[in-house]
């Protein structure tokens, strides 16, 4: 906890004054979030903001952080949210929460994607980390034998005897990869799977990774 509060704060820094900011989702972007509310309390700082699921939109409202509909947002100036998983060249497994849709959305609207995570995070090769894969309800049985055709290794995830379902009404296979050698093919091939909406891999779209490590230093990768 107090390694991912470390690496969360550091990215709040990077926060100006009158920003659109994006809020990630998980318990790393949970702190981030807090830290924001307490700036905002501290030096009166005036921000705007656009929550990638539910939980960080409640959090936010209860600090009194400033919220935006999505189709308001326009162009982000800052995102920061977490990670299951962070490659060399900064390309990311998220979705752990099931917020990768909206995050996706989120990341991809914004100026600048900041990553917070703790060192246990950082991999050689994306994939040890079971990639979650969001599907419409309807057919979902095919689209899950699309998945499991293409060697993904599909497994629902569930929420006790029901299908864990999503912000947005959807269900999520987590797929078994064990090891990612081509992130960007394999992002391609399944958006392209009808009933696909969307995977937790995110290629291209960090612009800096805040690491904290157990010996209490922080890195930014960039
Ligand atoms: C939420 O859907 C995820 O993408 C999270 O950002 C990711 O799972 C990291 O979560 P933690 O910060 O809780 O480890």
């Amino acid at each position: 906890m107090e390694l991912k509060k470390a690496a969360a704060e550091r990215a709040v820094d990077f926060v100006k004054d009158g920003m659109k900011v994006g809020l990630g989702t998980g318990s790393t972007a949970y702190w981030a979030i807090k830290r924001l509310g307490e700036r905002m309390k501290e030096e009166g700082l005036n921000i705007q903001t656009v929550a990638t699921s539910k939980a960080s939109e409640d959090q936010a409202r209860e600090l009194g952080i400033p919220l935006i509909p999505f189709a308001e947002m326009g162009r982000l100036d800052l995102t920061i949210d977490g990670a299951d998983e962070v490659d060399g060249r900064l390309n990311l497994i998220k979705g752990g929460g099931g917020a990768l849709l909206r995050e996706k959305i989120v990341a991809t609207n914004s100026r600048r994607l900041i990553i917070v995570v703790d060192e246990s995070k950082i991999v050689h090769t994306l994939g040890k980390f079971p990639l979650p894969v969001e599907i419409v309800p309807f057919a979902h049985e095919w689209t899950f034998q699309a998945l499991d055709q293409l060697g993904c290794r599909p497994q629902w995830r569930m929420n006790g005897e029901e299908k864990y379902v999503t912000d947005n009404g959807n269900y999520i296979a987590d797929c078994l990869l064990g090891r990612i050698s081509n992130a960007e093919g394999l992002n391609q091939k399944l958006n392209m799977i009808p009933g696909v909406v969307d995977n937790g891999l995110f290629v291209d779209l960090a612009d800096t990774v805040v690491v904290s490590h157990s010996d209490g230093s922080i890195e930014l990768k960039k």
